[in-house]
Formats: C-alpha cells, sequence, structure tokens
C-alpha cells in the first residue's frame, strides 16, 4: 500500500537478526537468533565462534523475516544494515548479506552506525517520539551520554573511560557466581538485597564530567568478598549485588540528568542492553519526574540487539537522502 519497506540486518556481536519494518517504525518481523546458550560455556562471547554461527543462520533468519512479513525480497525497498561498531568478523557476515541482496536485487544499501539503531529502538516503541532529546545508551560495549539533535545527528557528550555499565555488570555476577550474561541476573537477585549493605565508591570523575569509569568496582566487589571470607563471615550474594547496582546507577542517573538539564532538554530517551534493567528504570522514573523531564524506553525485546532498530535508523538515514554503494566496510571501532 505504497508504504516503503527496509530490510534491516543486525549481526555486530552475538545476535543474528534480520527485520521488515514499513515507513521506518512499524515492525512487520522482527527475527532474532541468540547465541547466548552457544557462548554461554565460555562466560562470555567467543569472536570467532559468533562468525561461524552469524554465518550459518543469517540466510534462514533473512528467508524467516521475510515470510513472516508476507513479503518478498522484490518488494523491499531499502536494505539497512550495522557496519560498526562491533566484532569484525561478525559485522562482515550481515555487511555481505546486505550487500549480495542489493547487488542482486538492485535495491538501495545504507549502512547504519549500531548506537544509532540502539537509538531509533525508541522510535518504534513511541511513535510520536521525536528529536531533540538526550539519549543514554547503555549496553555490554557501549555506556554514552548522547545529545540527539535530529534523526541523524547526534552529539556524544559523555562516555566511558574503560568498561561499559554492561560489561561491569557481567564482571560482577561472574565474581559473585552468578553465571552469564550477568545483566539479567544481577537484576533478579537485587531485588531481594539491600541496596546500602555495602557503600561502594561512587566515580564521578572531574568537576561537570559526563564521562564514566566503571573498571574499579568489580576490584571493590572483589577485595570485600575476600575481606568478609577472612573474617569468616558469609556473603550475602542478593546484598552485594544490589550494592553493587545501587553505586553503578547511582552514578548513571544523576550524570544523565544533569545533562539534561544542563543541554536543556525535555525528554530522555535510555538505549541498550542494560537499559532493560529494573532498578534502572525506576530510578530514572523518579529522578525525571522531580525534574519535569519525560522519560522513554523500549520493551526489553527492543533494548538488546535487534534488526529492526537498524532498518528504523537506515530509513531515516535513506530518507534525508543517504545512501551507500557496495564499497561500504566494516568498521570495528566505528565513532558516533
Ligand atoms: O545491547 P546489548 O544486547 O549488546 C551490546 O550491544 O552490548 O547489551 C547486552 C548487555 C549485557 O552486558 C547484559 O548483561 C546487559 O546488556 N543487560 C542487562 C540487563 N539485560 C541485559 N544489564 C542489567 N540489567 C538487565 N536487566
Ligand atoms: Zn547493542
Amino acid at each position: 500500500d505504497g508504504k516503503l519497506l527496509t530490510m534491516g540486518i543486525e549481526s555486530s556481536c552475538d545476535e543474528t537478526s534480520v527485520a521488515i519494518v514499513a515507513e521506518g517504525r512499524q515492525v512487520l518481523s522482527n527475527i532474532i537468533a541468540s547465541q547466548i546458550e552457544v557462548h554461554q560455556v565460555f562466560g562470555g562471547v567467543v569472536p570467532e565462534i559468533a562468525s561461524r554461527h552469524h554465518l550459518s543462520n543469517i540466510n534462514h533468519v533473512t528467508n524467516q523475516a521475510l515470510v513472516q512479513a508476507g513479503i518478498t525480497m522484490e518488494q523491499v525497498d531499502l536494505i539497512g544494515v550495522t557496519y560498526g561498531p562491533g566484532l569484525v568478523g561478525a559485522l562482515l557476515i550481515g555487511l555481505a548479506t546486505a550487500k549480495a541482496y542489493a547487488l542482486a536485487a538492485d535495491k538501495p544499501l545504507v549502512g547504519v552506525h549500531h548506537i544509532q539503531g540502539h537509538i531509533s529502538a525508541n522510535y518504534i516503541e513511541h511513535l510520536n517520539l521525536e528529536p531533540p532529546f538526550m539519549a543514554l545508551v547503555i549496553s555490554g560495549g557501549h555506556t554514552n551520554i548522547v545529545e540527539v539533535t535530529g534523526y541523524n545527528e547526534c552529539r556524544v557528550l559523555g562516555k566511558t573511560r574503560d568498561d561499559a555499565a554492561g560489561e561491569a555488570y557481567d564482571k560482577v555476577a561472574r565474581v559473585l557466581g552468578l553465571g552469564y550474561p550477568g545483566g539479567p541476573l544481577i537484576d533478579k537477585i537485587a531485588k531481594e538485597g539491600d541496596p546500602h549493605t555495602v557503600e561502594f565508591k561512587r566515580v564521578f570523575l572531574e568537576k561537570d564530567s559526563l564521562d564514566f569509569s566503571f573498571s574499579g568496582i568489580k576490584t571493590g566487589v572483589l577485595n570485600y568478598i575476600n575481606s568478609e571470607k577472612q573474617a569468616g563471615r558469609a556473603i550475602n550474594t542478593a546484598d552485594v549485588a544490589a550494592s553493587f547496582q545501587q553505586a553503578v546507577l547511582d552514578v548513571i542517573v544523576t550524570k544523565t540528568i544533569s545533562a539534561a538539564v544542563k543541554m536543556k532538554k525535555d525528554k530522555i530517551v535510555l538505549a541498550g542492553g542494560v537499559a532493560a534493567n529494573s532498578k534502572l528504570r525506576s530510578m530514572m522514573e523518579e529522578a525525571c519526574r522531580r525534574q519535569g523531564i519525560a522519560l522513554y524506553y523500549p520493551s526489553p525485546i527492543l533494548c538488546t540487539d535487534n534488526a529492526a532498530m537498524i532498518g528504523c535508523a537506515a530509513y531515516y538515514k535513506y530518507k534525508s537522502g543517504i545512501t551507500d554503494d557496495l564499497t561500504l566496510d566494516a568498521i570495528p571501532n566505528l565513532p558516533l
């Protein structure tokens, strides 16, 4: 019915995903083949294994996305694909697929920045949301405070200087013996703990800095566990998890709010895997209410890696006249 149909392709880490979105915001299909179980035994994503699984999954996932949307490749108007940042071998599988279809079916190709995709998940979830706003992009690979001034214009105001927030969750979960990926497990067990049992150091860095540092907190948790063990005291995992989470989120919420206030934004948007965290959501709700700021976040399935968000971001790039040719290459450390 004349709607522009975008095929989105995402393979930057451990999810092979292909989606079909109409007019950028209407999801007709969003197939996600997760490799979590494959990497679980290693306690983290093994890049070479991820690439191999992307390769064996991608054609099947693509066909499923078309079938579920009830369309054929000929009806697709545009192909959008993540070209960075991410694991180079993993990115290359999605890119090669996108380029092959673009060439064979003669469709325009648009490369998408993975973070731009995460932010765009909010356009799918909230049909009336428009820039400008302040975004907190928080995942296993990134922690960024981003000023979003247009669909294709943004500026990074703060970033992590070492570990990403999700990485800190995953590392602390490992120290606590909870398993992988640690974020959802800490989220769950922390609900039964007292967040004020241990006062882990809140790292705010220089005055007015919107940057983060999370690499110290894993050591903080480790030192606490060791000293308790040495003193012959039992460790309450729920209390430690809750205290860790409180320390990390105190800093994240404070900095995100101050960025919005400083840049005079009346909307804050959460994005990325850690945006699924229930404590982050409730703390942000509370802080935004106090400041009169509207808060937006996607449902959990659109927080973690998926291709619908990539299709959405590609649609807005295409609308502003941006396309790529077949020389588009994977850029593992692509800046925003
Ligand atoms: O966006 P994502 O799927 O992949 C990256 O681009 O990194 O994010 C995955 C990260 C993992 O570190 C995972 O532990 C974390 O998001 N995560 C969570 C929750 N769900 C996923 N962290 C805290 N609480 C959650 N509920
Ligand atoms: Zn991601």
